[in-house]
């Protein structure tokens, strides 16, 4: 039979050899269990004399307690090493560096153009396109604009070479032909927005040669100059989110609308900064009018029963003024260090002025 002693360290040699709990508990059974070898040799003290019981009981006892003992202690290494195993699978590295920002940004006159969309959108007008490439015809004669008009020069127009019968298309000066587009191709009620790119040969801190206008177009039974006004008043206040801005409307002329208004907004110009709302100083930021009766006329309506206004500005210029940015050429310069400065984050949707609810057309 095996001796006591070499079971005793067969059990410790198990018991130290264990490499888990789950082990150790085969162990731990094999060993103390109610059918474990010491539990075993228990039982084989009944057939013994009580002299020899009680010594070999005395020292089964011992072996017994040693064994626990020694599996307690395995028992604490074997779960603090568990958990420090744990806790080093699970670390986060707080010390590491974030990230490089890969975040994109919308450019100022993306977001421009949907805030004046969102604008005209309340207002119940719609977007329409036409052809960055135009014709004589669209960009100036349907307009009231002929041949030998001074406009044709102040807009500083980019011309295509001549096509076989000698005429020149021209890149467009401004988005007015889409009003002539759109009047040949519906009928009233017409309530239009076009953003755009139009070109002119020009170039310096506030003039591009490709840059944005918004046009704007209203067409109906009965329409008349206090719709106009209305209508830009409420987008001036919406668009530079001032509920009392004052606005202005100046005399001018355009020879596709009769009469012929200039929009100034309120400001103030102290320490060469500018600030948008009530003040002694004014900006001039959109052209406006009533539809030239030629201009309907050429489009096929009767003046007599359509009257309209319609309206344009420049998409660079209000941006600029709206968010401060000194230097039209920069727009283009594709600089991200500006684009982080100036741009927007793509998810804020623009918010349309409350001050618009109930408006005017
Ligand atoms: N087309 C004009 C321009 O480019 C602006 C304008 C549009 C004026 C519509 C009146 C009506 O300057």
């Amino acid at each position: 039979m095996q001796t006591l002693d070499d079971l005793t360290s067969e059990i410790m040699a198990g018991v130290n050899a264990a490499t888990s709990l789950d082990a150790l508990e085969v162990v731990r059974i094999d060993a103390l269990g109610k059918k474990g070898r010491v539990s075993l040799m228990m039982r084989e003290l009944g057939g013994m004399d009580p002299e020899e019981r009680k010594a070999a009981g005395q020292a089964l006892n011992a072996v017994k307690d040693r064994i626990a003992a020694a599996i307690e202690t395995r028992q604490e290494a074997l779960s603090r090493a568990a958990l420090d195993e744990r806790l080093a699978a699970e670390a986060i590295d707080v010390s590491l560096p974030a990230r490089p920002e890969t975040e994109a940004r919308l450019h100022p006159l993306s977001r421009t153009i949907e805030e004046v969309v969102a604008i005209f959108a309340e207002m119940g007008f719609t977007v329409a396109e036409g052809p960055d490439i135009e014709s004589d015809y669209y960009n100036f004669t349907a307009l009231n604009i002929p041949e030998e008009h001074p406009a044709r020069q102040e807009h500083d127009t980019f011309y295509l070479p001549p096509n076989a019968e000698g005429r020149r298309k021209v890149l467009r000066t401004h988005t007015s032909p889409v009003q002539v587009r759109t009047m040949e191709a519906t009928e009233p009620p017409i309530r239009i927005i076009v953003p755009g790119r139009t070109y002119r040969s020009d170039h310096d801190a506030t003039h591009s040669p490709m840059f944005h206008q918004c046009e704007g177009l209203v067409i109906g039974d009965g329409i008349h100059m206090g719709h106009l006004k209305g209508c830009l008043i409420d987008f001036c206040r919406a668009f530079f989110g001032v509920d009392d801005l004052p606005v202005r409307f100046r005399p001018s002329y355009f020879p596709f609308t009769e009469p012929s208004a200039e929009v100034d907004i309120g400001c103030t110009r102290d320490g060469g900064g500018l600030k948008i709302g009530a003040g002694d100083d004014w900006l001039e930021i959109l052209g406006s009018g009533m539809v030239n009766p030629r201009v309907l006329a050429n489009c096929g309506y009767d003046p007599e029963k359509y009257q309209g206004f319609a309206f344009g500005m420049g998409i660079e210029r209000i941006a600029m003024l709206k968010y401060g940015i000194p230097d039209l050429r920069t727009f283009y310069d594709s600089d991200l260090r500006w684009m982080r400065h100036y741009g927007f984050l793509p998810f804020d949707a623009p918010s349309v002025h409350a001050g618009l609810a109930g408006g005017s057309v």
